[in-house]
């Protein structure tokens, strides 16, 4: 003999409803998520005195405009950006990056394309080398995050 079920499922339209749009929301959201450029990137404001900070808004400006002739085994000038010590030790003109110090900062004056007079001939001429200058915005990141300690990763490698 047959029990009585001692409930049913038995739902609305207005529920099913519910459910459908919640599956077709969940679906956007994957969709959404998957194309890039659909959704802004979300740009944190760190302290430029931050690993974060460089991480964020400093390296990539150096990998889009440096690393290319100052990355892996290139090392124009002989200066290699491809560790944090090498980054900062610079080539043979010497120390590229003085913490906290911009205007005494290697790197720093030749992306503001200002002429440096190391005492070594021949003198390093405006970086990037034969390309076109830095923004303003861009040499501005860099200088803040000079002036901030020139905080880099610690463990070095590809900084
Ligand atoms: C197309 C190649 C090229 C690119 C891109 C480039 N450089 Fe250079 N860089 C050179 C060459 C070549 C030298 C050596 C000749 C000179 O000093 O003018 C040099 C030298 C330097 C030096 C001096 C090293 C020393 O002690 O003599 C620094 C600092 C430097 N580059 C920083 C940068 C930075 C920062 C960027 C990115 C904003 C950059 N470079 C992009 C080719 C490049």
């Amino acid at each position: 003999m047959l029990k009585e079920v001692p409930y049913t499922i038995r739902l609305t339209l207005e529920e099913w409803m519910g459910f459908w749009r919640m599956g077709a929301g969940v679906v956007g959201m994957v969709l959404l998520a998957g194309c890039g450029p659909a959704v802004p990137k979300v740009h944190v404001v760190y302290d430029p005195g931050t690993v974060e900070f460089y991480r964020q808004d400093v390296q990539p400006i150096f990998q889009a405009n440096c690393y290319r002739c100052h990355g892996g085994m290139n090392r124009k000038g002989e200066y290699s950006m491809q560790t944090s010590a090498a980054l900062v030790r610079g080539g043979k003109h010497g120390v590229a990056v003085v913490a906290g110090d911009p205007a005494a900062s290697l790197l720093v004056r030749l992306i503001r394309h200002e002429p440096v007079v190391t005492g070594v001939a021949p003198e390093p001429g405006p970086m990037p080398n034969k390309k076109k200058k830095l923004s303003d915005a861009d040499i501005a990141v860099v200088e803040r995050w000079v002036k901030a300690g020139a905080v880099l990763p610690v463990d070095g490698a590809k900084p």
